[in-house]
């Protein structure tokens, strides 16, 4: 059977519109455009809320236009409208889930509100081999980093976490302190081709436990983030000039060197050969290297999200709600609204009609 959806991502600074199908056991990206507003908040050196939810109004329409005209769809072709609904800047989730409920009311079609790490997830089932649960997601955004069993589909269970700054955040905060433009990490990426890695030895966070020892999949990047901003400190008092390459390219060998370690860690311990990497800081060269390497070393699959489907788009968010639409999902009440904060593992309640969860 073959589905089509039109989806909608709003959740931060990206405005984004995809129409996805599902046909023959596979998905199919028909059409994914993306209104990047990072230009504008680099002046402000980070995400401003009312400017994001702003172009997020003024844009969306036409993106709208744009992935019909490219996929050559209509909509009698389209069988659901999709939007991420949480977790979020709310004013930005807002924009996307009155679209996609107004659209699902005049064009009488069910509506899907997406959690939009369940999107991220979701990225990587757009490669030619996905993979097949259980398997161990690495997820790496400016939000989040999480290490998550997939058990059966649509079944998550975090192992790993973040206990202060996400890791695609400590690329953020590094760069600025640089002088690097937002957003961070593709920025580091650039100039870090032409730094040593090993210049300097910056430490990996370990999250201590309370009775002793350290968790051992949980990572702290706001003492690395402390260490860098010392280091400047340090040469800037000398009068030298900051070797930016350099400590660019250090911070990201330890960045990316503390998440395939522990992350093919908890693969081995738990004996779950498979791991999959998503999120923008996945679409970091050095660690897609790194990861496949020392994969390899292990024996471990990996599945690498595509590039393209790394950073904030809406292919991610239609493949979910493909998913969620073959899994025999019913659609979200046309009620739900969109949360700031919300656990992956409960995405099952966005679809629970009688009460839904915002
Ligand atoms: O997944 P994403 O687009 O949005 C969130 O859901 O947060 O991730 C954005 C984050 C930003 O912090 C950005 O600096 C980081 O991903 N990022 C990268 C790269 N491209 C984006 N970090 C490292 N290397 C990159 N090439
Ligand atoms: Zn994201």
């Amino acid at each position: 059977m073959m589905h089509t959806v039109l989806a909608l991502e709003t959740s931060c600074d990206e405005t984004a519109a995809a129409i996805v199908q599902f046909e023959a056991e596979s998905f199919q990206v028909l059409a994914n455009c993306i209104a990047s507003q990072a230009n504008e908040h680099a002046k402000w050196g980070g995400v401003v809320p009312e400017i994001a939810s702003r172009r997020h109004l003024e844009t969306m329409p036409f993106l709208i236009d744009e992935v019909f005209q490219k996929s050559g769809k209509n909509f009698s072709k389209i069988d659901a409208i999709a939007s991420t609904v949480a977790p979020g800047l709310t004013g930005s989730l807002l924009i996307g889930s009155v679209t996609a409920r107004t659209l699902s009311r005049l064009h009488n079609l069910p509506f899907l509100g997406i959690h939009h790490l369940e999107g991220h997830l979701s990225s990587a089932l757009l490669l030619e081999n996905p993979p097949i649960p259980p398997y161990l997601v690495l997820l790496v955004s400016g939000g989040h980093t999480e290490i998550i069993h997939v058990q059966r589909n649509l079944q998550y269970r975090r192992v790993g976490r973040s206990h202060d700054d996400a890791a695609g955040e400590a690329f953020d905060k590094v760069a600025r302190l640089l002088g690097l433009p937002y957003p961070g990490g593709p920025a580091i990426e650039k100039i870090a081709i032409n730094g040593d890695p090993k210049s300097f030895s910056f430490p990996k966070g370990k999250v201590s436990k309370p009775g002793g020892g350290f968790y051992l999949y949980d990572f702290s990047f706001s003492g690395l983030k402390t260490a860098v901003l010392r280091q400047v400190e340090t040469i800037k008092s000398l009068g030298d000039l900051i070797p930016i390459a350099n400590i660019a390219a250090s911070f990201e060998q330890v960045v990316a060197e503390v998440l395939v370690e522990r992350s093919i860690q908890c693969s081995v311990d738990n004996g779950i050969n498979s791991l999959v990497m998503v999120g923008g800081v996945a679409a970091n060269n050095r660690l897609r290297e790194m990861m496949l390497q020392e994969a390899s070393k292990k024996s471990i699959n990996i599945y690498l999200a595509p590039k393209a489907f790394c950073t904030d788009n809406a292919a991610m968010i239609g493949t979910a709600a493909l998913v969620r639409l073959v899994s025999g999902t019913t659609p979200s009440s046309i009620d739900l609204g969109v949360s700031a904060r919300f656990q992956l593992d409960q995405s099952d309640l966005l679809y629970q009609t009688a009460s839904p969860p915002f």
